[in-house]
C-alpha cells in the first residue's frame, strides 16, 4: 500500500479546507448558544428606582446588574471607575447613605430608596467638595483613574473617624478617635493607586481633617 492509499486526504487538502471554512459566516445555530440571551431581550428585566446625586431615575434592568454598571452603562455617570470588577481595587467606590461601598460588589436592585452619591454629586468644577480641592492642591493623583474612588472613600473615612468607628489600628477603643496618618492610611488601604500617589492623598486628607477639627 502506498502513502496515497493509506492517507487519502493530504496535508495540502487539509490546509485548503481550513482556509475556506475560516471565511464562512458563522451559522445562526452556532452563534446563539443555549442559555445565551440576545442584547434586545427584555424578558428578564425589572424596574428599579434609584436616587443618584439627588435625582430620581427609573431603570429597567437585568436584576443581575451591579450598581457600578447601572451607574456607568445606564445613567452614563462614568466618573465612577471600573478597575478590577472584583472588589479588590476600590476604583468603584461610591457613597450609599453616606457609607462607602464598592459598587462592583453590589446589585442595583438592592439600592431602591437609598441615597447614592458618586464623584459627580460630591462637587462640581465651579463648586468643588473640600476633598476634591485638597486632592488638586496636594497632587493626590497622577493618571487620575483611581481618583474618584479615592475621593469618595476619603470623604467617608473622615466621617467614620468623626463617628468614632474603630479600625484595625485603633489602639484605644474608649478614647476619642483622631484622624492620624496611620488611621487614614489603614482605612484607605482598600483603594489601590497604581501611580503610587498615597503620600499626597494622605496630605490632602490631613488638610481636610485639620480644617474640620
Ligand atoms: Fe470595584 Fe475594583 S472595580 S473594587
Ligand atoms: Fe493613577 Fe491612582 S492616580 S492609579
Amino acid at each position: 500500500m502506498d502513502q496515497g492509499e493509506q492517507f487519502p486526504i493530504t496535508r495540502r487538502d487539509l490546509l485548503i479546507t481550513g482556509a475556506v471554512s475560516a471565511t464562512l459566516p458563522v451559522l445562526p445555530a452556532f452563534a446563539a448558544q443555549p442559555g445565551t440571551e440576545s442584547q434586545g431581550s427584555t424578558a428578564n428585566t425589572t424596574q428599579v428606582a434609584l436616587n443618584v446625586n439627588g435625582t430620581g431615575h427609573a431603570l429597567d434592568l437585568d436584576p443581575r446588574t451591579t450598581l457600578l454598571d447601572a451607574l456607568r452603562e445606564h445613567l452614563h455617570l462614568t466618573g465612577t471607575k471600573k478597575g478590577c470588577d472584583h472588589g479588590q481595587c476600590g476604583a468603584c467606590t461610591v457613597l450609599v447613605d453616606g457609607v462607602r461601598i464598592n459598587a462592583c460588589l453590589s446589585l442595583a436592585v438592592m439600592h431602591e430608596g437609598d441615597t447614592i452619591t458618586t464623584i459627580e454629586g460630591l462637587g462640581s468644577p465651579d463648586n468643588l467638595h473640600p476633598m476634591q480641592a485638597a486632592f488638586i492642591k496636594h497632587d493626590g493623583y497622577q493618571c487620575g483613574y483611581c481618583t474618584p474612588g479615592q475621593i469618595c472613600s476619603a470623604v467617608a473615612v473622615l466621617g467614620e473617624i468623626k463617628a468614632g468607628v474603630p479600625s484595625h489600628v485603633t489602639q484605644d477603643l474608649t478614647a476619642t478617635l483622631d484622624a492620624t496618618n496611620m488611621e487614614m492610611r489603614e482605612r484607605m488601604s482598600g483603594n489601590i493607586c497604581r501611580c503610587g500617589a498615597y503620600s499626597n492623598i494622605a496630605e490632602a486628607m490631613a488638610e481636610v481633617a485639620r480644617s474640620r477639627a
